[in-house]
């Protein structure tokens, strides 16, 4: 065998031996996200702000509030999981952090009821990027890769 077709062989099995896992988070460390979901010090301040500002309302474990796609009389929504039975994880981490910092108005218009507060005087944004890593951090792995990818499109369209 010749030293090139060596090589190529090395390069395949070495590949092929990596986990689905080890390669999801490969991708998932992404430097260009806003949020540091793989950074453990980020990750754990995140997870106080969550259980200070947030889980009265979405869960201390996530899962949101019962019938939350259903309004209720007053015409507001309960407040959503924020797992990956919910859909916070199909908006990219922007948009996800103009919610948290200026409301669900920022995008639904300053008519739109909601319960969500705005969080711009609570909170800083390195305490909003915090609790939005720890989010993300409770994800599975594709379920993280594919908010990655998300983000790279929502990336590639403002450019
Ligand atoms: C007083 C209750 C309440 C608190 C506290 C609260 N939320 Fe919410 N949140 C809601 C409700 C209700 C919604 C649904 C928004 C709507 O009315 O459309 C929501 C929606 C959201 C969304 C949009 C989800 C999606 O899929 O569109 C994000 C992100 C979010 N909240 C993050 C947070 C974070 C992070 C915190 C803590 C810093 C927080 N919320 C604290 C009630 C709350």
């Amino acid at each position: 065998m010749s030293s090139k077709s060596a090589r190529l062989l090395l390069l395949t099995l070495t590949l092929g031996l990596m986990s689905p896992a080890v390669l999801a988070f490969l991708w998932s460390s992404s430097p260009k996200d806003l949020l540091k979901p793989t950074d453990a010090k980020i990750v754990s301040k995140g997870q106080q702000v969550y259980d200070m500002s947030c889980a009265a309302c979405h869960g201390s474990k996530l899962q949101g509030q019962f019938n939350w796609r259903t309004r209720d009389a007053q015409g507001y929504l309960p407040a959503p999981p924020h797992d990956p039975s919910g859909h916070t994880w199909h908006h990219p981490s922007e948009q996800l952090f103009n919610m948290v910092k200026f409301g669900i108005q920022h995008y639904a218009g300053a008519d739109y009821k909601s319960h969500m507060p705005k969080f711009e005087r609570a909170l800083t944004d390195e305490q909003i990027v915090a609790v939005l890593s720890y989010i993300k951090s409770t994800w599975p792995k594709d379920i993280q890769a594919k908010h990655d990818q998300l983000n790279q499109q929502a990336r590639s369209q403002t450019k």
